[in-house]
């Protein structure tokens, strides 16, 4: 008796200084984009779900290679470059998206839990500025990214990533071309908080805005890993390519090193 009392306050400590993996998205054991093929709503094998993108084969939307990854993360194998492009609307929907959703039976959806994932963008087919991009959003958008020209506000463009709770703005940055921007979402299931951290390059990362207030939903299998882009008229296509690397999700405290545990 007295044994196991110490063995539960052992493992009690051990839980509460110690984060845990809940889920890894890091394509580490990726050989190529194709892999996310062997998903299917049937067959529900791997990290990924596969099923938010057009007409064409995965390599047209998802690319993966060490290129593509924030080269201050020594735990990312490789990264992945999202590509919107002329063919990239999913379903008969006027949205261009290329989203991969976590495929996990773990926690990510309840108590306090960190969403991390690294972005950037190039030069080379950047994202448009008159156009709103939502990133790594859920479904009920209580917490995502975006970047270009939000709709609804004044002015034609904008340059910013900005991160935002329910369409509100929380922090914002030019997005410059080349930077790698470490993001955590802390998410608090039990007590409806998000908060936001950040880095860029091999900084560490740091909570840039402390908990907010929000309706924290999840069923566990929406949080869209890529980008949805809004139409807007006189605001053609062109192709768009987004970079993201070293994604996971874990239980606190959070590992504030890039890459992740
Ligand atoms: C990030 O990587 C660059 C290039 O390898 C290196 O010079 C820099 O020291 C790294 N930064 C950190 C914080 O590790």
């Amino acid at each position: 008796m007295k044994s196991t009392t110490l063995l539960a306050a052992v493992l009690s400590a051990f839980s509460t200084t110690h984060a845990a993996l809940l889920w890894d998205g890091r394509f580490n054991d990726f050989t190529s984009a194709s892999d996310l093929n062997k998903w299917s709503w049937s067959n529900q094998v791997g990290p990924y779900q596969y099923y938010i993108h057009g007409s064409s084969p995965v390599d047209k939307y998802i690319s993966l290679s060490e290129a593509y990854k924030n080269p201050n993360d020594t735990h990312s194998r490789q990264g992945a470059r999202f590509t919107l492009d002329n063919t990239a609307y999913w379903n008969g929907q006027n949205m261009r998206r290329i989203e991969l959703i976590p495929q996990t039976k773990e926690a990510i959806n309840r108590g306090k839990v960190y969403y991390h994932f690294s972005i950037m963008r190039s030069d080379k087919n950047a994202p448009s500025v008159y156009r709103e991009h939502q990133i790594c959003f859920f479904e009920s958008h209580f917490t995502e990214l975006k970047s270009g020209w939000i709709s609804g506000e004044s002015g034609a463009s904008n340059p910013n990533l900005q991160w935002m709770t329910n369409q509100r703005s929380g922090w914002k940055t030019e997005w410059k071309a080349g930077v790698w921007h470490n993001v955590a979402y802390e998410i608090d299931f039990s007590a409806n908080k998000v908060g936001f951290w950040h880095s860029e390059g091999g900084e560490p990362l740091k909570l840039v805005v402390a908990p907010v207030s929000v309706s924290t939903s999840s069923n566990g299998a929406d949080w869209h890993l890529g980008i949805l882009e809004l139409p807007r008229n006189g605001y053609g296509d062109t192709t768009e390519d987004f970079y993201f690397s070293g994604v996971y999700i874990e239980t606190g405290p959070i590992t504030t090193a890039i890459g992740g545990p």
